[in-house]
């Protein structure tokens, strides 16, 4: 059985006194539901010393273990801050910094070898669904983003329509599970049935208290990322619930 994820990205939100929010989830873990809150990288070290049973990520990394690149942190880094996580190929990121597929690989290659999970993300825009692209656009990205040698314990696959972040748009239940079902096979005819099945896949795009039972009973889905409703946990504690009774 898959363990199941909830996984907050908290983006470029939070200071010290956001702290008091990861520390009121410690214990909402579970042996069938693990929490993960990827806060900022300014309160990474700060956050695993509050965090108990939650575990840290990391938003981004650089491809690269060291060196002369100002302002970047490498995997190695994020892991000696306390990082067990870390977020690749965000769309925000794809948009902002004009990180391409290759891009991605090589920054979740470098996740591996810091000996972390890399969530990787993948996504179509409103006009790739309207032109009937959404499975040939998600297709590429998951072939393109995620280097070989996955595990169930290195990677997680995140998918997360451009046009549901922030939006309060969601798919259908219908659009959610027919892309949750086209990534599980497209990962078993890439790495076989039994890595396949261990890999989580997890459905992200204003995800809520109100919305979270519906999305977590489709086949396929192993939990969610979640952006805004992570900040508070009073709207993060209902969602990890869910989960937990899915
Ligand atoms: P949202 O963000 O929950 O605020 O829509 C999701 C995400 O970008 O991971």
């Amino acid at each position: 059985m898959r363990r199941k994820l909830a996984a907050g990205n908290w983006k470029m939100n939070g200071t010290q006194t956001a702290l008091a929010e990861l520390s009121a989830l410690d214990g909402t873990s579970s042996p069938t539901v693990e929490v993960l809150i990827c806060p900022p990288a300014t309160l990474l070290h700060a956050a695993k010393g509050v965090a108990g049973d939650v575990a840290i990520g990391a938003q981004d990394c650089h491809a690269a273990a060291s060196g002369a690149h100002t302002g970047d942190l490498s995997a190695p880094m994020l892991a000696d801050a306390g990082a067990t996580y870390v977020i690749t190929g965000h769309s925000e990121r794809r948009a902002d910094h004009g990180e391409s597929d290759a891009i991605v690989a090589a920054k979740s290659q470098a996740v591996w070898d810091a000996g972390l999970t890399a969530i990787v993300c993948i996504g179509e825009s409103l006009e790739q669904r309207d032109s009937g692209k959404t499975l040939t656009v998600i297709g590429t990205q998951l072939a393109n983003s995620v280097p070989d040698g996955a595990t169930g314990a290195n990677l997680v696959v995140a998918y997360e329509p451009i046009w549901a972040i922030g939006t309060g748009k969601v798919p259908t239940i219908h659009q959610i599970g027919e892309v949750h079902q086209f990534l599980r096979a497209e990962l078993v005819s890439r790495f076989g049935n039994d890595i396949a099945g261990a890999i989580r896949l997890l459905y992200g795009g204003s995800v809520k208290p109100a919305n979270a039972a519906e999305i977590f009973a489709v086949k396929d889905v192993d939990g969610a990322l979640v952006g805004g409703a992570s900040l508070k946990a009073s709207d993060f504690g209902p969602i990890i619930a869910a989960l937990t009774k899915a």
